[in-house]
């Protein structure tokens, strides 16, 4: 085949070659060792010394040639494959970006979190107790006998069985206050926030499950003042306002005297209004001095230690601090609920 014809053919191939495969494909058939090119090159040696430098000449000039159109052909071909990658892998910047719904802590958590500063602040330590309590700490020591009038305002749910062995879904965390005593000597000055359980029927106030924080602060020469000071100064401190606090007398069978604690309403300021039952005050804890049967039973000497005690629901201080007026919501988990507390 004589050149011209081997030189137009293959410019014609590579023009066609579609992709880079294609055209390396043409590149051997031409180039490679026993490429058409080549051959025609190894076949210098058996012409005459007269039509050599001729030949030679023509064969390397159409092999340069078709380098370069192979060579060009690659380029156009690599422009183009980054053309249709750009086309098919576009991202468009200007489309919102994909949320992600991000955590947060659960208005109880970020209550009893603030709960927990304002009292360490104070130098005092956090303890816990179990939720599976036995009659004993849960009444007994408490100065609540079996057949206690105070046992009914309880709704206690009893593990299966349980009543016989005496276990019980604690009803409060006051029976960590005797927990703590029994193991530890005065001076004591500890909170316990915890779960605890009554046989109620979910409202807007009430709910099967909530959320406590009980005091407990045992040593010589505590008085009632002690326990008025602390009070109000930790509901101040809470609801970062000057709210007027009263304490009322009351009744509880393990504090002598004993006090529950009113609020002036967050919402109204005393003035009267729909969340404080138009009273202007809103009942948040009760509290008292530890009665000196509990400090006896628990170990404590009642002769040379008094103490005070308080015990409020978390789930309370939630409601009127985040003004949610409707406590299930706290247990429902909604998320458009929850994330106005993020
Ligand atoms: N344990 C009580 C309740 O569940 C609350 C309480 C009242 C706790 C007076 C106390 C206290 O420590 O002194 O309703």
């Amino acid at each position: 085949m004589n050149i011209e014809t081997i030189e137009s053919a293959a410019l014609a191939a590579i023009a066609a070659a579609a992709h880079e495969r294609a055209l390396d494909d043409v590149r051997v058939r031409l180039l490679g060792k026993k490429g058409e090119i080549t051959t025609l090159l190894k076949s210098l040696g058996k012409m005459s010394a007269a039509e050599r430098p001729a030949a030679g000449a023509r064969i390397n000039a159409a092999k340069n040639n078709l380098q370069a159109a192979i060579e060009h052909r690659r380029q156009a071909l690599g422009r183009e494959q980054l053309q249709r990658d750009l086309a098919e892998q576009a991202v468009d910047v200007s489309l919102p970006g994909r949320q992600r719904a991000g955590g947060s802590l659960h208005p109880i958590t970020q209550t009893l979190r603030r709960i927990e500063r304002i009292f360490a602040a104070a130098g005092y330590g956090v303890e816990s107790g179990p939720e599976i309590e036995d009659d004993y700490h849960n009444f007994e020591a408490l100065n609540i006998p079996a057949h206690h009038p105070a046992r009914a305002m309880h709704d206690t749910l009893y593990l299966q069985g349980g009543l016989q062995k005496g276990l019980l879904l604690r009803t409060h965390t006051s029976p960590v206050q005797v927990r703590v005593m029994e193991k530890t000597r005065p001076p004591i000055r500890i909170i316990c926030p915890g779960r605890v359980y009554r046989k109620d029927d979910p409202d807007a106030s009430h709910s099967p499950m909530f959320h406590q924080v009980e005091g407990l602060v045992v040593d010589e020469g505590i008085a009632f003042a002690d326990l008025k000071g602390t009070v109000v100064d930790f509901v101040h401190k809470f609801f970062e306002k000057d709210l007027g606090v009263r304490f009322r007398p009351s009744y509880f069978p393990f504090t002598e005297p004993s006090a529950e604690v009113d609020v002036q309403c967050v919402h109204c300021f005393g003035q009267g209004c729909r969340a404080c039952g138009h009273t202007g005050w809103s009942e948040v804890m009760g509290c008292g001095m530890v009665h000196p049967n509990v400090l006896t039973m628990a170990g404590v000497d009642a002769e040379r230690f008094t103490g005070f005690a308080f015990g409020f629901g978390v789930d309370r201080f939630a409601t009127l601090f985040f003004e949610i007026d409707d406590m299930r919501l706290l247990f429902e988990n909604e998320q458009r609920f929850l994330k106005q507390f993020a």
